[in-house]
């Protein structure tokens, strides 16, 4: 039966965990096939072609293992790739960046929003685009940080240097006087704690996974797809590289235990 297929959702790396991790606590019967990137990651600073040709890829492995959906927990690939793949394959595919933009519209007071994310978030200019038609008085200020994603891969999410980066990456868009933060990247949650630690507690910081897997929520139960009593969950890891450190990093944020993560070859298997 379609409702029990498993939900695929992506990232370049344990970013898109922070998604899953919204999924498993807003739909907990769903089964989730997760594929990190691992071993192409970063995403931010690779071209829109090859972000494109990437995604394709995941996604056919994806639909290989009948996925009834797809969430593109990654900014990067959802500013850059989602408009392109969405009209090549029949099942609904959800990114995180409109989610996103959504929340950050509906908390900002002052209209002043700051966004982080990677440099082919930033450059792509997506949040603008969004925001300012969503509401044409919003002003937004973009900052790329591309040494996030290396330090919270590295596991260093409370560390005096990524302290030092949060610190220099945000102090540009602290002068704008924002009111409200885009944690423009499913890596940044994870560093939650420093960013908020300098930014203080005036700015409001914007996760976009809530939104995102509320997002999924509805279209499933739009389209007939929820499956609310799955008795057992079989969710599956795989990544490009490094299963072991994944499967490990993993536990360390989910609510459920990942007993095992595989390593593919998404090249060939894709
Ligand atoms: N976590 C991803 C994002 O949301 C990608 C980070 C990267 O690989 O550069 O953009």
């Amino acid at each position: 039966m379609i409702n029990k297929a498993p939900i695929g959702v992506f990232d370049s790396g344990v970013g898109g965990l922070t998604v899953v991790k919204e999924i498993m606590n807003q739909i907990p019967g769903e089964t989730i096939i997760y594929f990190g990137d691992t071993a192409r990651l970063p995403y931010g600073s690779k071209s829109k072609k090859t972000v494109i040709t990437y995604t394709r890829q995941i996604v056919r492995f994806l639909m290989n293992n009948n996925v009834k959906a797809i969430v593109i927990a990654c900014n990067t690939a959802s500013a850059l790739a989602l408009e392109t793949v969405k009209s090549e394959v029949d099942i609904p595919i959800i990114g995180v960046v409109k989610p996103g933009a959504k929340v950050a519209a509906s908390t900002t007071r002052n209209g002043r929003i700051g966004v982080i994310g990677t440099e082919g978030t930033i450059q792509s200019g997506i949040y603008s685009e969004i925001l300012s038609k969503t509401n044409p008085k919003v002003e937004v200020f973009g900052k790329a940080c591309p040494l996030f994603v290396p330090l919270v891969e590295e596991g260093l999410l409370d560390d005096p240097v990524t302290f030092e980066m949060v610190k220099r990456y945000t102090s540009e868009i602290l002068d704008k006087q924002i009111d409200t933060l885009v944690l423009g990247c499913t890596h940044y949650p994870l560093l939650r704690k420093t960013i908020g630690k300098v930014v203080g507690e005036d700015i409001v910081l914007v996760n976009p996974a809530y939104e995102t897997a509320k997002v999924l929520s509805e279209v499933l139960t739009d389209k007939g797809l929820r499956n609310d009593a799955n008795p057992k969950l079989n969710h599956k890891f795989y990544v490009s590289d490094g299963a072991e450190k994944f499967r490990q990093f993993a536990n360390t944020i989910l609510p459920c235990e990942v007993m095992e993560t595989k390593d593919i070859n998404i090249e060939e298997l894709g």
